[in-house]
C-alpha cells in the first residue's frame, strides 16, 4: 500500500489548502512566486469546489482546474486533491431535499454554508461517486497529483427518515433480531419495548432523557455511515490510482468519529489542528492531538490544516504572537509529523472565513504572518533530510475509546463537571509535563511493548478489553486507572457491583459502596497533601493492596483514595496537576520510564525523534537548558556543547 513516504520522498511537505477560485486568475501567477520564496511544496486543491466543478447537475467545468494541475506541476508544487463531497452545489438541496440532513429537532440543515449533505443519503451519495469518478479519471495520469483528500473533516449527523432506515439496518446487522436489541437497549425499561423494526427510531427530540443505549449506538452508526461515504470515495480514487494514497482530515479529539476504526482505512493520517495561542495550555493541546495522530497513523502523520494566525471561530480571536507559528510547526515535526500545512493559502476577501488567517494575511506579502511562514519553511527544509520518516519511540501509552466516551458523555450522570476530554486531558498533560514520550492507544491493542499504561477514564470496558488489560498486567506492565473506568459493558450496563469485578480484584476493591463526585472548586484532601478534584469515590479495600494513599477529613475519611496492588494502581479522583505529575512520574520511574531528557526547566519540551532531538521553549523568556554532550543544531548550523540557551518561543533540532 502507498503510504506517507511516497508524498515526501525525504522531504517535509508545507503548504496548505489552496482555494485560488476565489481569486481572479491574474492572481495565480503571483500565488506561485510567493510559494516558491516561502518553500512550499504541497496544496490542497478543490475541497469546497463542487458548483464550480459541476455548475449544474451532471455537467462538469474542468478547465479551471486543469490551469491549476498544470500551473503546479510546472512550478513543482505537488497536489493534494480532494473530493468535493464536504460542500454540494445549491441545486442539489433545491432538487433533492432528501439530501439535506435533519437535526435532532427535526430542522432540516439547508445550503448557504457547508457540510448540509445526508450520510445516508442514496441520492447524495450517487452525486458524490460521479463526481468523484470523473475527477479521479481526469486527474489519474496528471505529474502534479501526489495524494487524494476525501471530503473534509467528515462530521455531521442525520436524525431524517432515511438516516432513520439506514440505522434500523445497521441495527438488524448489529442484532440480529428485535429480542436481541431489546435486551441491549435495556427497552423494559419505561415502556420502551419495540415490537416491530419499523417503530425503531434514530433519538429524536423528546420528552424526557433518552435512551442511552439508543444514543450510543445512533453515534456508532453515524461514525460507520461516514465512514462508508468515505470507503465509497476512496475505492473509486484508488481504482484510477492505486500507487497513490488516500487521507481524510480529522478534527482533533472529536466526538463523531471512531478515528481507530477510520485510521485503518486510511494510507495516509491527517488532522487539523488549531490550538488557541492564548492557552497557557495550548502547546499540551497541540501535543495531545499530535501524540493520537502519530499513534492512529502508526508511524509519520499529516498535520493537514493549522492556523498561521489567528482563527475567526473563537468568541475573541487573537493571532499567533511572533515566533509562536513556528515552534508550534516544530513541535508537530518533533512529534512526528512529515507535513506542515494550513488553512489555507491565502486569506480570503469574501466569505464566512474572511478573518481566518491564511499563510498571505491580508497584509500581502509584507505582512508578519507571511514573513514568519517564509522563515518557517527555510527551516522545514533545513531539518527534512534528517528529519523525513524518523520514528518516535513511547514506552508509555494512554488508553483512549471512542466508544467509552459516547457512552459515558450522556444526560442523567452523575456528575455533569465530568467531562472526558478534559480528564483525558489533565493525564496527559501530567505525561507531557513530566517530559514522557506518549502514544495513545485503544484498549484491544497489543500493549505489551509499553512499560507504562495510562487509563485515565474508560467508563465502558468490553469484557476483551478487561482481559486485555488484565494481560498487560500479567505479562508485566504497570497500568495506572483513573475513576470511572469499568463501569459499563458494551451495551452502556453497570456491571454487577458498579465496577467490573476482575478489575476490583487487581486493584484489591472489595466493594465500591458510592460515588461521591465534586462541585468545582471543591477537593477532597488526602494524606501526604494529595488533594482530589472532580471525584471521589467511597471503597472498601480487601486488604490485598500493597499501598494505599486515604481520603483525610470528610464523610470518607480514612478509606483508600488511591490503591496500588503489585503493578496496578487505582486513583478513585482526580489529583490536582502537580500531585498527578509527581505520582505518574514515581510510577513511571518505577516502571523504567525515563523522560526525553532530565532536568528539564519548566515550560521546555523535549521529544526525541530519530536520533535527533528537538527542544521547544513554550515561553516568552529565554531559558537555558543542559543537554550534555556535543551536538550539532540542524537549525542555526551551531555546535552545541552541553547546554543551549533558547530565545522566546525558540527551538532547537539536535544532532548528535
Ligand atoms: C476546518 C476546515 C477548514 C476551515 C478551518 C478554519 O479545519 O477544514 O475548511 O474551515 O477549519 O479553522
Amino acid at each position: 500500500m502507498p503510504d506517507l513516504s511516497d508524498v515526501t520522498r525525504g522531504r517535509l511537505l508545507y503548504g496548505g489548502d489552496y482555494n485560488p477560485e476565489q481569486w481572479p486568475e491574474e492572481v495565480w501567477p503571483e500565488d506561485v512566486r510567493l510559494m516558491k520564496e516561502a518553500g512550499v511544496n504541497s496544496v490542497t486543491l478543490g475541497v469546497f469546489s463542487w458548483s464550480k466543478l459541476e455548475p449544474r447537475p451532471g455537467e462538469r467545468d474542468f478547465g479551471w482546474l486543469d490551469r491549476l494541475m498544470d500551473l503546479m506541476h510546472d512550478s513543482g508544487v505537488g497536489v493534494v486533491l480532494a473530493t468535493p463531497t464536504a460542500s454540494p452545489p445549491p441545486w442539489m438541496g433545491h432538487l433533492h431535499p432528501d439530501t439535506l440532513p435533519r437535526d435532532a429537532e427535526g430542522r432540516t440543515e439547508w445550503w448557504g454554508g457547508r457540510q448540509h449533505f445526508s450520510h445516508s443519503s442514496a441520492v447524495y451519495r450517487r452525486y458524490a461517486a460521479a463526481i468523484t469518478e470523473d475527477l479521479a479519471a481526469r486527474y489519474a495520469g496528471h505529474p502534479a497529483l501526489t495524494l487524494w483528500h476525501i471530503n473534509n473533516e467528515y462530521c455531521t449527523y442525520d436524525f431524517g427518515d432515511e438516516a432513520a432506515a439506514r440505522f434500523r439496518s445497521w441495527l438488524r446487522h448489529r442484532y440480529g433480531t428485535l429480542d436481541a436489541l431489546n435486551t441491549a437497549w435495556g427497552t423494559a425499561f419505561w415502556s420502551q419495548g419495540y415490537g416491530d423494526w419499523a417503530e425503531v427510531l434514530p433519538p429524536r427530540h423528546a420528552h424526557y432523557l433518552k435512551n442511552p443505549t439508543q444514543v450510543l449506538d445512533f453515534k456508532r452508526f453515524t461514525s460507520d455511515m461516514l465512514l462508508e461515504c468515505y470507503t465509497a470515495e476512496r475505492d473509486i480514487v484508488r481504482r484510477h490510482t492505486p500507487h497513490l494514497p488516500v487521507t481524510t482530515n480529522f478534527m482533533p479529539l472529536w466526538a463523531g468519529q471512531d478515528a481507530w476504526r477510520w485510521a485503518e482505512e486510511e494510507d495516509v493520517v491527517s488532522v487539523d489542528l488549531y490550538p488557541d495561542p492564548r492557552d497557557p495550555l495550548g502547546a499540551q493541546s497541540g501535543a495531545l492531538v499530535q501524540d493520537m495522530t502519530r499513534s492512529q497513523a502508526r508511524g509519520p502523520w499529516m498535520l493537514m490544516e493549522q492556523a498561521a494566525g489567528a482563527v475567526n471561530w473563537r468568541r475573541v480571536n487573537r493571532p499567533k504572537p511572533r515566533g509562536l507559528n513556528r515552534l508550534w510547526s516544530l513541535q508537530a515535526v518533533a512529534r512526528g509529523a512529515d507535513a506542515v500545512c494550513y488553512f489555507q493559502w491565502r486569506q480570503s476577501r469574501q466569505g464566512a472565513e474572511k478573518f481566518h488567517s491564511g499563510m498571505v494575511g491580508h497584509a500581502g506579502e509584507q505582512g508578519r504572518t507571511y514573513q514568519e511562514v517564509k522563515r518557517l519553511g527555510a527551516d522545514l527544509a533545513r531539518i527534512a533530510p534528517h528529519v523525513s520518516g524518523g520514528r518516535i519511540t513511547a514506552d508509555v501509552a494512554v488508553l483512549h475509546d471512542w466508544h467509552s466516551w459516547w457512552a459515558g458523555d450522556q444526560e442523567a450522570r452523575p456528575s455533569h463537571e465530568v467531562d472526558y476530554p478534559r480528564v483525558l486531558s489533565a493525564w496527559h498533560r501530567a505525561l507531557w509535563q513530566a517530559g514522557l514520550t506518549t502514544d495513545f492507544a485503544h484498549p484491544g491493542h497489543d500493549l505489551s511493548g509499553y512499560r507504562l499504561v495510562v487509563v485515565p477514564q474508560l467508563y465502558l470496558l468490553t469484557d476483551a478489553a478487561v482481559d486485555s488489560l488484565l494481560a498487560y498486567v500479567r505479562g508485566g506492565g504497570t497500568l495506572v486507572c483513573g475513576f470511572l473506568t469499568g463501569v459499563a459493558d458494551q451495551d452502556d450496563r453497570v456491571r454487577p457491583g458498579g465496577m467490573d469485578a476482575r478489575l476490583r480484584e487487581l486493584f484489591g476493591i472489595r466493594t465500591l459502596h458510592e460515588w461521591w463526585p465534586l462541585e468545582p472548586g471543591e477537593t477532597a484532601d488526602c494524606e501526604g497533601g494529595l488533594r482530589g478534584t472532580l471525584w471521589s469515590e467511597e471503597l472498601e479495600p480487601d486488604g490485598t493492596a500493597d499501598e494505599t494513599v486515604p481520603y483525610e477529613g470528610g464523610e470518607l475519611d480514612g478509606l483508600p483514595a488511591v490503591l496500588r496492588k503489585g503493578r496496578a494502581w487505582y486513583v478513585s479522583t482526580l489529583p490536582e496537576p502537580e500531585a498527578l505529575r509527581a505520582l505518574l512520574t514515581r510510577v513511571a520511574t518505577g516502571a523504567g520510564v525515563r523522560p526525553a531528557l532530565d532536568g528539564l526547566p519548566d515550560g521546555v519540551e523535549a521529544v526525541r525523534r530519530g536520533d535527533l532531538l528537538f527542544l521547544l521553549n513554550h515561553d516568552r523568556e529565554p531559558v537555558t537548558v543542559d543537554v550534555p554532550g556535543t551536538h550539532h543544531d540542524l537549525l542555526t548550523e551551531a555546535t552545541v556543547t552541553d547546554r543551549i540557551t533558547l530565545g522566546r518561543y525558540g527551538a532547537a533540532v539536535l544532532k548528535p
